[in-house]
């Protein structure tokens, strides 16, 4: 039985316990189920026959606010003995969970851990996650979440990486190697990290009017070049499956496109993983109709790539009937079943199926974990506007923490958090309380309108804070209007009217439009939904004991009209992009953040101004903090192709640098462009590198001005 041999090579291993195996048990091994007490007795029956592939610790699709404990340690080590020593080849199950910004230790939400611009505190982040979650017994996630989102209102958007696909890419795979860690030269992965999930495939994040689960319409053109290199990226990383996501695509289900999930994935990036279905999304093709029944819905799924179904019953209802009567081969039935196997040995569940004691959920968050989360949701935090107000002195009397998030906990964490404790997760008002003892806090209950009014005129500085919650963004939870929550305009305004110095603290989970109300006050912070730390994040940046440094990963509109408003937008004919009532330009742009120091970037060098198709030319600039403060800057480099064969956006950013000067410092910063950067998808799909003149500019956000240009000769 050399399948039990750890000694073998994972692939080895896979072709040996094939051979042995059943038409039933290879399709269990495709079947992802929950259990309930309901149908427990009735799982545990089927696991003795035929095994289960893998079991979802979630008992509904809208777990992203549900804050579903984890199974108890028994019993998922009871469920896991029945697959281990009943059923006939003892082939371990896969323990799935949706861990999506940290396990017990919460980190900010995704979209914040992106306007890090950092790709090694993401990676970070993703380890301290994947080895909280794998000491509690989670085999795989079901993240990281690489959906490129251009729509605010769409309330997905706080667990992806912004509108950019270039800092898509490189967060995509930093999230990668933080679960999964390397897998060394036989197949396996280190025992202390889980595997990931690269979701949603693909193109989810456009749906129609960010209406969550809708139509989305996408050229090839723009899906190649601007939805897809996140996946490209992760499949690079190494990433060990991928999820086919709710909606349809250019007219088709996206879990039932052969073109997306084979010819693409497959064919043209070389995934060797499996794919696992989104909650559903097999059964979700006869919702869509183009399936019209179960069985059918089976047929088209399988065949165009999805190998493991989750929750639905398609595949474990009709795969056998479907290879008896030829429509799908023993081929395919053994290539699928070998992928889901694959990574089983890779993980090493045959070794160490069970998760021992004590489990780690019931202890303490690790004191150095909390301390990465707080570190990592201050590097993402991005100071809007600031007319010198910040940072608070230390010597500062009378402080009101107001406003409706300034009491708050859960709103920390955000959505999607089903490990993490609320209770543990200090508020606002107690940070700040933390942060400067000396000082008096005035606060007034949530609700109480005049008593916050009061609290700011009784103090030196006003700290409101205001947003949206947790469960007002995350999976099916899209909006129309993107201002802040009922009532929170007019109290901003009624605050500002006061006139005392006002700092705006905005946890959030998506941009907001904020156009009428900067005016009304003399900083803005916006914090995000910053994580189990978060409220001490942003209580070490109002106290200046960190620089704030975030960018933004996502243009902010001047209204919810604009939408959409993203920076790298196709050049077009005749200019005219502004509106009869409005600049045609966002609020806040793309890669936008200001700091308490100020950099000056100056002197783009470029290494050649002409070089051959293939070659690399080398971009710098000297990066000087002018300022008082140690500080970090984002120096990032944008480029345009000036003449394609398909029409390309205005500029699209192809690489950044976080740095950290002292004042006075400078530092050269410098950025390799090559053939990766300088290629895009051309007509018919083809990935080249087009001959002519680039241009190139280096600065702080996506409007950087300093401008070089080099020529590419065939
Ligand atoms: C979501 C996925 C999630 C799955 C399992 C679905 O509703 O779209 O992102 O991983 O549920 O909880």
């Amino acid at each position: 039985m050399s399948y039990r041999n750890a000694a073998l090579p994972v692939a080895e291993r896979v072709a040996d316990l094939l051979t042995r195996m059943t038409i039933d048990e290879k399709i269990f091994q495709l079947f992802q189920t929950f259990i309930t007490d309901e149908n427990r007795e009735e799982v545990k029956q089927q696991i003795r026959a035929t095994g289960l592939g893998s079991r979802i610790l979630a008992a509904s699709n809208l777990a992203g606010n549900m804050m579903l404990r984890m199974a108890e340690l028994d019993d998922l080590n009871e469920i896991q003995r029945i697959a281990v020593e009943e059923s006939r080849l003892g082939i371990p199950i896969l323990h799935g969970r949706d861990v999506i910004h940290g396990h017990r230790t919460v980190f900010p939400i995704p979209l914040a851990m992106a306007a890090t611009f950092d790709p090694a505190a993401m990676e970070e982040a993703f380890r301290i996650a994947a080895q909280e979650a794998r000491a509690a017994g989670v085999h795989w996630s079901f993240a990281p979440m690489m959906d490129i989102a251009r729509d605010p209102r769409w309330g997905r958007i706080i667990e992806g990486f912004g509108e950019d696909p270039y800092l898509g890419a490189r967060m995509a795979e930093a999230a990668v190697y933080g679960f999964q860690g390397d897998h060394n030269e036989d197949g396996y992965w280190p025992s202390d990290r889980i595997l990931a999930c690269a979701k949603h495939y693909v193109g989810y994040g456009a749906a129609e009017g960010g209406r969550d689960y809708n139509t989305a319409e996408i050229s090839d053109h723009t899906l190649r070049n601007i939805y897809l290199p996140p996946f490209k990226a992760a499949v690079r990383a190494g990433v060990g499956s991928v999820m086919s996501a709710f909606h349809d695509l250019n007219g088709e289900s996206a879990s039932g496109s052969r073109y997306l999930l084979t010819d693409i994935l497959r064919g043209e990036f070389g995934f060797d993983g499996f794919v696992v279905s989104d909650w559903g999304s097999v059964d979700d093709l006869i919702h869509h109709r183009v399936a019209a029944d179960e069985r059918d819905a089976a047929r088209i799924a399988f065949d165009a790539g999805v190998d493991m179904e989750m929750v639905s019953l398609c595949y474990i209802h009709h795969l056998a009937e479907l290879i008896q009567a030829g429509e799908i081969s023993h081929q395919q039935l053994d290539d699928a079943c070998g992928r889901v196997l694959a990574a089983k040995f890779s993980l090493g569940l045959f070794e160490n199926p069970y998760v021992e004691r004590p489990n780690p959920v019931n202890l303490q968050m690790p004191a150095e974990n909390l301390q990465a989360s707080r570190r990592t949701a201050a590097r993402g935090m991005v100071l809007l506007e600031n007319n010198g107000l910040l940072p608070l002195s230390k010597e500062t009397r009378r402080i009101a923490v107001i406003g409706p998030y300034a009491d708050q906990r859960r709103a920390m964490l955000g959505s999607w958090v089903n490990d993490g404790l609320t209770d543990e997760t200090a508020t606002l008002v107690e940070a700040m309380c933390a942060a400067c003892p000396q000082a008096e806090i005035l606060t007034a209950p949530i609700g109480l309108y005049d008593e916050m009014l009061m609290a700011a005129a009784g103090a030196d500085v006003v700290i409101l804070a205001v947003g949206e919650s947790n469960a007002r963004n995350g999976e099916n939870n899209h909006v129309a209007v993107l201002h802040l929550p009922a009532g929170q305009d007019e109290l901003v305004r009624a605050v500002g009217k006061i006139g005392k110095p006002t700092v705006l603290v905005v946890f959030s989970g998506r941009p907001l439009v904020l156009t009428d109300l900067v005016g009304s006050v003399d900083a803005v912070l916006w914090a995000w939904h910053p994580g189990s730390a978060g409220a001490y994040a942003a209580a070490d940046v109002l106290f200046g004991d960190i620089n704030p440094g975030g960018k933004l990963p996502v243009s902010f509109p001047r209204a919810g009209g604009q939408i959409p408003v993203h920076y790298n937008a196709n050049s077009t004919g005749k200019g005219g992009s502004d509106y009869l009532d409005l600049p045609g330009k966002p609020l806040y742009p793309f890669g936008f953040g200001l700091s308490y120091t100020t950099f000056e970037i100056s002197d783009l060098r470029l290494s050649q101004d002409q070089f051959k198709a293939g070659e690399t030319v080398n971009v710098s600039v000297q990066v000087q903090n002018s300022g008082q403060r140690a500080g970090d800057e984002i120096v990032q480099c944008y480029i345009q192709d000036c003449v394609s064969h398909l029409t390309r956006p205005v500029r699209e950013l192809k690489g950044f640098r976080r740095v950290t000067l002292q004042p006075g410092e400078s530092r050269r910063v410098e950025f390799a462009l090559g053939p990766d950067e300088l290629s895009y998808y051309g007509p018919s799909g083809k990935w080249l590198l087009e001959p002519g003149v680039f241009k190139v500019w280096l600065g702080n956000d996506s409007r950087a001005a300093l401008e070089g240009s080099f020529t590419v000769t065939p």
